[in-house]
């Protein structure tokens, strides 16, 4: 039955167009579409309710409240639990973490967004032997693209602040012609994509670029 399930999952790449679903919360009903909006989004699947690390991840995903709103950026957990069980975990998180998670839990026990999104895990089995949902990170842009996928096993918890600084990578270079280097911090140097001709990138980038080989190409963060 688990391999059943988990082989009859989608698999997304980056690009694909993010599927649309309406699923449960502990909100209420949510239509992913409707609920971004214009917004950037971030969904996340967990383990289980009601465990230790997922207890951290969104107590740590809660905590950072202002970071998503200051990059326009709407959360969403998911896990194969109940909006009921939900409801009662997420007092815990308040209790031992002291923030409250305002944003939406999927409380996807038919599996279904589970199964929309490749987040089913086929080594990691409910008491029912029904595969339970691995730690997916799936960044959404505004045009509904996908545009990151990252996936971790249940016993590692994840970084939110990689996730915060991939995230300003991502909105940097959808609108400029740059990309970021290995460990780019947001208003670090950036690196002119190399389809860009040198003509061109002294057009783009005003405060000019360092030429450090025809390749590799230095250019300050443009929207600094
Ligand atoms: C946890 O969140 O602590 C956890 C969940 C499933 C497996 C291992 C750890």
């Amino acid at each position: 039955m688990a391999a059943e399930l988990t082989s009859a999952q989608r698999y997304l790449r980056i690009g694909d167009q993010a599927p649309d679903f309406t699923a449960e919360t502990q909100l209420g009903t949510l239509s992913l579409y409707e609920y971004l909006g214009d917004s950037w989004g971030i969904l996340f699947s967990h383990p289980r309710d009601f465990t230790p690390v997922c207890t951290t991840e969104l107590g740590t995903v809660a905590k950072l409240k202002d970071e998503w709103a200051r990059r326009n950026t709407k959360v969403i957990a998911l896990s194969v639990d109940g909006a009921e069980e939900h409801h009662r975990w997420l007092a815990d998180i308040k209790e031992v973490q002291g923030a409250e998670v305002t944003y939406p839990v999927i409380a996807d026990k038919d599996r279904k967004v589970a199964l929309l999104y490749g987040m089913l895990d086929q080594t990691h089995l409910a008491a029912s032997g029904l595969p339970l949902t691995v730690r997916s990170v799936f960044v959404i842009a505004p045009d509904r693209s996908i545009k990151l996928i990252i996936t971790y096993p249940a016993s590692t918890g994840r970084n939110f602040a990689e996730i915060l600084r991939v995230l300003d990578s991502l909105q940097l270079t959808a609108y400029h012609k740059v990309a970021t280097p290995a460990d780019w911090k947001s208003g670090d140097d950036t690196v002119v994509l190399p389809s860009v001709s040198d003509e061109d990138a002294t057009k783009l980038f005003p405060k000019g670029f360092t030429k450090v080989k025809p390749y590799l190409r230095i250019t300050p963060d443009p929207t600094k």
